[in-house]
């Protein structure tokens, strides 16, 4: 699923310096979808260990890595203290959408940066919906879906802000700061990214929430309606920002 976030991922992953040969840690890896871009990354001689500590998100990402004809992803259940044997030689750690999930940003970077060596790299890919003004047209909408996600985040005690935390969380688990960016994910009348899949595969946590009614969401026919909405009004609206920030071991 190759979208402007995934775009804005390669960039970070490019200049960090993540490349062929490399032994990369994925954590929170999801789906697999970073995991997939860090297995063609670092090429057969590099190996991509896709840890996550929900055991159906591995098996998403293990699906996914065998749909995508990858062999170089090794899949390990569990947390960012996560123990295995090539623990502390890593050339890298990657997350994205993971630290904001974290109740101490800081420690859970400081438990990473044991599974790098020295000189290592650590990349964090975090978004924030809190920030981004809703744009000079009106589209209603786009701002009740977005509501939905800041509401589930906050009720599950995520925190919204994380990208503007990146910085201080690296710094304070004692790593050096290369760069912090960010970029806004912005929807044109034409753009093409997957709301109504993010919304299909977050609809449980929404409903659980009491947050949306399955009538109100009607996810058949999200998309379609989200891009009528921008296309009448001929609108261009910025749906999030996105940060991303690495650090290396010293
Ligand atoms: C929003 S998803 C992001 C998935 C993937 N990184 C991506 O961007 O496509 C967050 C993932 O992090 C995992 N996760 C959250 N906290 C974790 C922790 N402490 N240790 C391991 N995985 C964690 C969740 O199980 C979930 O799969």
């Amino acid at each position: 699923m190759p979208n402007y976030v995934d775009e804005m991922t390669e960039r970070m992953l490019a200049d960090a310096g993540i490349g062929p040969g490399m032994r990369v840690l994925d954590i929170g890896c999801g789906p697999g979808w970073v995991a997939l871009m860090l297995a063609r990354r670092v090429g057969d001689q590099g190996q991509v260990f896709a840890v996550d500590q929900n055991p159906k998100m591995l098996e998403l990402t293990r699906e996914n890595a065998k749909k995508a004809g990858v062999s170089n992803i090794t899949f390990i259940e569990g947390g960012f203290d996560v123990a295995f044997p090539e623990r502390g030689t890593l050339d890298a750690v990657v997350g994205r959408r993971v630290l904001m999930y974290q109740s101490d940003a800081t420690r859970a970077v400081a438990q990473l940066s044991d599974a790098v060596r020295r000189g290592g790299v650590i990349a964090f890919h975090e978004h924030d919906m809190v920030e981004i003004s809703d744009g000079q047209t009106s589209l209603p909408l786009h701002d009740r879906v977005r509501s939905w996600l800041r509401e589930m985040l906050r009720l599950e005690g995520a925190n919204l802000r994380m990208g503007f935390d990146l910085y201080s969380a690296l710094t304070s688990a004692g790593l050096a700061v290369e760069r912090v960016r960010a970029e806004a994910n912005v929807l044109t009348p034409t753009a093409d990214y997957p709301i109504g899949w993010i919304i299909r595969a977050v609809l449980p946590r929404l409903l659980h929430l009491g947050i949306v009614t399955e009538a109100e969401v009607d996810v058949e026919t999200l998309d379609d309606r989200l891009t009528a909405e921008r296309k009448a009004a001929n609108a261009t609206c910025l749906w999030e920002m996105v940060f991303c920030a690495w650090a290396r071991k010293t």
